[in-house]
């Protein structure tokens, strides 16, 4: 399965995760940090689930656009970098690899770039992953600027 995006060591893969999982090689993670569709229902089947909710700081503007000016992230549910980063610190060793199937805009790619680890990154909305590829490719743009 081809990516939609490769580079250094950020992989991101456009389709659902349902079908992009099973063509990945197994055991090839160190760690999955993911913030997947919230009232998620089993299987579709029966009702959502919500009987568990999580408080979450909002992610600042600056933080949500960074890297993608002058284009808007319009992603309704953008998580904090800092937080992500804790996250992916705290089970994937370093220059591991995290999986990530629900990415939406990339806020867990943006963490894995800026900590130096690889990342693969699926989500289903085109729009999306190009929010994630540019978000992705911050820590070059630092780098080089
Ligand atoms: C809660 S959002 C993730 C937001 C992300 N943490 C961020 O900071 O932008 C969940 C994402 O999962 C995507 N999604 C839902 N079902 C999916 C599936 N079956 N496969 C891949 N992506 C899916 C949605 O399009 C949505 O962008």
């Amino acid at each position: 399965m081809t990516p939609y995006f490769e580079e250094n060591g950020i992989q991101i893969f456009h389709g659902d995760c349902l079908d992009v999982l099973p063509c990945l090689a197994d055991n090839f993670v160190d760690s999955v940090v993911t913030d997947p569709p919230y009232e998620l229902s089993n299987d579709g089947k029966g009702k959502p689930q919500r009987a568990r909710f999580f408080y979450c700081a909002k992610a600042s503007q600056e933080d949500r656009e960074e890297g993608l000016e002058p284009r808007r992230n319009f992603h309704p549910t953008v998580k904090p970098t800092d937080l992500m980063r804790y996250l992916v610190r705290l089970i994937t060793p370093p220059c591991g690899i995290c999986l990530d199937p629900f990415a939406g805009s990339g806020s867990t790619g943006k963490a894995c770039a800026l900590e130096g680890m690889k990342a693969i990154l699926i989500e289903k909305e085109i729009e999306y992953c190009e929010l994630a590829m540019r978000r992705a490719r911050l820590r070059q743009q630092l780098l080089f600027t």
